[in-house]
Parts: structure tokens; C-alpha cells; sequence
């Protein structure tokens, strides 16, 4: 029986455990990176580790998030990530280089390795052939520290594709079906590979697009096959020598296999609030748009901007319509400034803004009240564009270019007009906005450590007996985002746990924190796909601060399940979903025993106030188990 890709990287990868799905695996992790809103917690966890050196091949610190600096406190951030970068032998990318998931594939992705990020779209990265996960800072503290990750071994999705896309369907309308087949909960507990003839119509940046948004699956990451067209990308990006081929064996067997014909597919949208509510342009109609956004680490690249500049060329941005673009990285925007496409842009009545994340981490251009916006991004949670009331579609560049000329969502293939083809250029390998560590060691290098920045909140010890009171009763799918906001007011303060507290799931119930603080120990009623969204560290840090010991849940999101771990606090799942209505805010639940039972695989959760028993599973890995007992992972690691 061959092999998968995915099992052939982690194959080669492997330092402890089997390739059993659902077993856990440890890994050498070759590469990192971190963006600056997670990427402080993840410093002051690596300083606290007390390493000389890192243990990756190469580590990347980006700042991409906060660049907005409208206070000193982001700055401090971007300067205590210097200096902690330069402590420990990390690369340092300068606010102005771009968005990190576009220039780690620019510069530093190479085919075959594996990277983790402290961002959930980290899987951008199987678009080079990569094995690249999305996960909580003090993984990739951990990681850096010691060069290992582990996790649990997934199943392997082959989503087949056949066929070539017609014009005026693209990337983003591949993964927006996989969406709408497959749904956000889809990819849980999987990764998502891409085989087929139809491989071979997709450039890097097209298979970027599909694995970044992998992340809206649920999945572990996604991946593509290394083949020509990775080495010609590489090549034009002025690294030739960092092309492997790679492919799944042609008698691979996969857990579930799902086909596409590409040349099926019609423009799509993902419609307000959830990226999995898709439907075709066509069937939904031509709605008035007020505003619309292009950028982000899924549709940033050189092509999708060079592909929106010939659709915009001559034309005028509709008089309702604020279109704002945003290129993926300095290399892009220096390439649409020296070949005409920025002034096409322009005259058509764009808004360039800086090439970082800004809009789509609702750093900016929040919509009017009740506006409709197109944005070519990846998620359209209600209120994260930083308007509650606004309503958010998910499109391609393309939809995103025609509907910005029309003032309506508009289905480019009935425009009447054709699409010229894009043709891809030659980049030069830049770093002008890296800031390399050599030449710098913990010695001679002291932390920078501003007033905005507060030290992280550490758990205690599992004690025999947790009581905790109910403090939140939540619905289901739950986001990072909700529990911890992160517009603008909220994002210079990333690296203070304190006052981020105070705005925990501020946007579903304003009395949460004041709530904790009055109970001093809490516990969490969730219900389906709990903490689904962005890897967000400080969705678990917000709440350890204020005292919860345990989320009771009908299921939990990947990443913040390890998250809560990672902090010491219980993700516990309802052996029976129908306990979840019995419960309710202000009840007091205790877990006996609670050190005995975190070994076993059912926790008994009895309620004080009726007497009931509630049976909860646990999933701890031996791992895990080991980190709950500590009070989370940073405790369980020697001198920290
Ligand atoms: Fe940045 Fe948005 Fe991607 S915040 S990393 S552009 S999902």
C-alpha cells in the first residue's frame, strides 16, 4: 500500500510514536514563525524557557498584525520582538515587509519540510508542498526551544481534482466549494491533500490560496504535490536550489477521497457570517456593495493583484464603493510599482494601504453601519471587519475587482468581458526588511521590555478538589474572536493579559469578566466546535487570567483545545450533549479528585446545587494529562 504525502513528510519527521491516526506523534519541526499580535506571548514564553539557542533550521519573526501605531504600545511590541529575536538566533522581519504567510512563501517555504506558526493560517504553506500547522504560541515556543512538536496523527482527506478553471473562476472558488461540501467543522482531526491532473492548472500562490483557507476547514493543514510549477515559483522567487519533487504514491489510500472538476465551477461567495455558507454569485444576485477590500495572506499575491489591475484598468471604482487593496508583501508592491499596475489601480480610483494584514484583522477601513463589503479574505465572522452590523462576503480577486467597477456583486463570467492572462515575473531574493541575528547572543543583546508589555499568566498545580462556578452558558461555534476580541482598540494590548481581560466575550456577555472576578474560580458551558477561528493564544490566556478551571463543551476547535491545555485549563467534552441544556449560569460544579480522575478517560463533574453527576470526556493524551496536572506547559518545563 503506498503512501500519502502527508504521511511520507511526517514520516521522515518522526521522533517518537506510530502514523496511527488518533495516536500522538512527536515530530522535528524544521522551521517557525510567528506574526507580532501572538508573537510576543510566544517571546516572553521562550524567555521564560531560559534557551540559549533555537533548535529550528530557521525562525522568522514577522510584524504584520499591529503597524498601525497610533500609540506607543505597539511599537514597544515590535521592539521587545527584536531584541528577543535577536537573543535567540531568530530572523526579524520589519513592520512594511508584508504579511507573513505570503512572504514565508516568497522567501523561506521549501517543499517537504515542516513549519509551525503561531497563526492559523499557517497551512498557507502546503501550497509549496510543506507540511504547515497553525498553532498556540507556546507550541511554537516550544518548538523553537527544542526543535520537536507533537500532535495527534490525522487522517488524510484527497480532495481529487480534475478538469482546468474557466476564466473568471479561481483559487478562491476551489476552496470556497471545498467549504460548502465540506464545512468548518469538515476538516477536524484531518489534512486535506490535493491530487489529480487538475494539480497541474494551479500556480503556487493559486495552491496557497486553497491551503490557506484550509484553516476554515478545521483542518490539521492541507497540502499540495511539489512539481514544476513549485519549481518554476521558486525559481522566480530567486531560490532554485530549494525545489524537491514530491508526490503522494500513485496506490495511496486515503481515508475519504472528495472530486472536483475544476472546470465546473462558477464564482462563488461565502456568505455573512461563516466561511462555509457559500453559494454562486449567480444565485445570489447583484446585491449593492458598499465596500470593497483585496488583500490578506489568501488573495494578495502578485498574480491575484496583477489579475485585479487588468480588470480595473481603465475603468472607474463605482461612486457607493470604497475599494481598498492591500498587496501581500514589499517585493509584490515594488513589482506593481515599476510595471504600471499600481498607477492602473489608482487612476481607477483605488485606496492603496499598506501591505500587512490592516483590514482583515480590523486594523482600518471598518465598513459604514450595515454596509455590504466584499473582501478577499478569509473569514467573515460577524463583527470582525469591526463592524457588528456590517455583512461580510467572501470572494476571489477577480469578483472582488468587477463588483468594485459595478457597485455590485457581480458574476464576471456574465460581464461580457474577457480576462487577459497573467503571467507570472521574475522576483529578486530581497531582504532589505530583515534584520538578521548574527553577530548577536543573549549576552549581548538585553530584552527591550516597554511599559505595554506585562508578564504572561501562569496556572497553578491541579489541585484534589476543583470547585468553579458556571460563568458563561455559550451556543456552538463559538470564535477565538468572540471570546477574545482583537479590533483595534484591543490589538496594541496583545502583549497585556490584564487589560485584555477585561474584554473577554465582551461581544456576548459584558459581564463575563466582572462575573469571574466575583467567583474567583469559573468554569465554561460551550456547545459544538468550540474556539473554531484563529489560533488566538489569548482566547485561553484571558480566562486563565480570570480563574477558569475548566470549559465543559459539546466538542472543541483544534487549535484552542491545545490552547486551554497549553494554559492548564480542562477542555472537557459532554458524554451526553443533552447535559449542556441542564446547566446554567451562577450553578457551582466541583470535579473530586480532580488529580485521580484527569488520568482516567471519563471525568465526573457533579453539579452542587442538584446533585447530578455529569459524565465528561477528557481525550488527554499522556501528554496532556501530564501538562493539566502541572497547571499547563509551561510549568511542566524544567527552569522555567
Ligand atoms: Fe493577517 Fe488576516 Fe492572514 S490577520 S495573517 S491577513 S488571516
Amino acid at each position: 500500500m503506498g503512501n500519502t504525502l502527508t504521511y511520507k513528510i511526517l514520516q521522515a519527521h518522526l521522533l517518537e510514536g506510530t502514523l496511527t491516526p488518533g495516536s500522538e506523534i512527536t515530530i522535528k519541526m524544521d522551521q517557525t514563525l510567528t506574526q507580532d499580535s501572538t508573537g510576543t506571548m510566544v517571546y516572553l514564553q521562550l524567555e521564560a524557557m531560559n534557551v540559549d539557542k533555537i533548535q529550528t533550521e530557521l525562525s522568522v519573526a514577522y510584524i504584520d498584525h499591529n503597524t498601525l501605531q497610533t500609540g506607543f504600545e505597539n511599537a514597544d511590541d515590535h521592539a521587545f520582538i527584536k531584541s528577543v529575536a535577536q537573543r535567540h538566533g531568530v530572523l526579524f522581519s520589519k513592520p512594511g515587509n508584508g504579511i507573513c504567510h505570503q512572504l514565508h512563501l516568497e522567501n523561506y517555504g521549501k517543499p517537504g519540510k515542516t513549519l509551525l506558526g503561531s497563526d492559523s493560517h499557517t497551512p498557507t504553506g502546503g501550497g509549496l508542498g510543506m507540511i504547515a500547522i497553525g498553532a498556540g504560541g507556546l507550541d511554537v515556543a516550544m518548538a523553537m526551544a527544542k526543535g520537536t512538536y507533537s500532535l495527534t496523527v490525522p487522517k488524510v482527506i484527497q480532495v481529487e481534482l480534475t478538469g482546468s478553471l474557466r476564466p473568471w473562476v479561481s483559487a478562491k472558488d476551489v476552496i470556497l466549494y471545498v467549504l460548502q461540501q465540506l464545512t468548518v467543522k469538515g476538516g477536524v482531526g484531518k489534512v486535506v491533500e490535493y491530487t489529480g491532473e487538475g494539480v497541474k492548472s494551479l500556480s503556487v500562490t493559486d495552491r496557497a490560496t486553497i491551503t490557506n483557507m484550509g484553516a476554515e476547514l478545521g483542518a490539521t493543514t492541507s497540502i499540495f504535490p511539489s512539481d514544476e510549477n513549485t519549481q518554476k515559483y521558486l525559481t522566480e522567487q530567486g531560490r532554485p536550489q530549494d525545489f524537491t519533487a514530491l508526490a503522494a504514491d500513485p496506490d495511496a489510500i486515503y481515508d475519504e477521497t472528495l472530486t472536483v472538476d475544476l472546470s465546473q465551477l462558477t464564482p462563488l461567495a461565502a456568505m455573512p457570517h461563516s466561511p462555509d455558507n457559500v453559494d454562486s454569485i449567480r444565485h445570489i444576485g447583484p446585491i449593492k456593495i458598499d465596500q470593497v477590500a483585496i488583500g490578506s495572506c489568501t488573495n494578495a499575491s502578485y498574480t491575484d493583484l496583477m489579475k485585479v489591475a487588468a480588470i480595473l484598468k481603465g475603468h472607474k471604482v463605482h461612486q457607493d464603493v470604497s475599494l481598498v487593496i492591500s498587496p501581500g508583501s514589499s517585493k509584490i508592491l515594488s513589482k506593481l510599482a515599476q510595471n504600471g499596475a499600481l498607477a492602473a489601480m489608482i487612476d481607477a480610483g483605488a485606496r492603496i494601504i499598506e501591505n500587512a494584514c490592516g483590514p482583515c484583522i480590523g486594523m482600518g477601513q471598518s465598513p459604514k453601519s450595515g454596509a455590504v463589503s466584499l473582501r478577499t479574505f478569509n473569514r467573515n465572522f460577524k463583527g470582525r471587519s469591526g463592524t457588528l452590523d456590517a455583512d461580510v462576503y467572501l470572494v476571489s480577486p477577480e469578483t472582488a475587482a468587477i463588483s468594485a467597477i459595478t457597485g455590485l456583486l457581480t458574476d464576471g463570467m456574465n460581464s461580457g468581458r474577457d480576462l487577459p492572462a497573467i503571467e507570472s515575473v521574475d522576483f529578486t531574493f530581497s531582504d532589505q526588511f530583515i534584520v538578521y541575528p548574527e553577530g548577536t547572543n543573549k549576552e549581548n543583546t538585553p530584552v527591550e521590555m516597554g511599559p505595554n508589555i506585562k508578564p504572561f499568566p501562569r496556572n497553578t498545580a491541579l489541585g484534589h478538589t476543583v470547585e468553579a462556578t458556571v460563568v458563561l452558558h455559550a451556543g456552538n461555534n463559538i470564535t477565538t474572536d468572540d471570546i477574545m476580541p482583537s479590533d483595534s482598540r484591543l490589538l496594541p494590548y496583545r502583549s497585556n493579559v490584564p487589560h485584555l481581560a477585561n474584554y473577554c466575550f465582551e461581544k456576548i456577555d459584558s459581564q463575563f469578566s466582572a462575573r469571574c472576578k466575583e467567583a474567583g474560580s469559573c468554569a465554561i458551558i460551550g456547545g459544538e466546535n468550540y474556539g473554531q477561528g484563529s489560533s488566538r493564544e489569548h482566547a485561553a490566556l484571558a480566562p486563565l487570567y480570570l480563574g477558569v478551571k475548566f470549559v465543559l463543551a459539546k466538542s472543541f476547535a483544534r487549535i484552542h483545545r491545545s490552547n486551554l491545555i497549553n494554559s492548564g485549563i480542562m477542555p472537557l467534552v459532554f458524554e451526553n450533549p443533552a447535559d449542556y441544556d441542564e446547566l446554567a449560569i451562577g450553578q457551582k460544579l466541583v470535579i473530586e479528585q480532580a488529580d485521580k480522575q484527569v488520568q482516567e478517560a471519563v471525568i465526573l463533574v457533579k453539579n452542587q446545587e442538584t446533585g447530578k453527576v455529569y459524565r465528561t470526556l477528557s481525550h488527554f493524551s499522556e501528554l496532556e494529562m501530564q501538562m493539566i496536572l502541572c497547571g499547563g506547559k509551561i510549568n511542566s518545563i524544567k527552569g522555567a
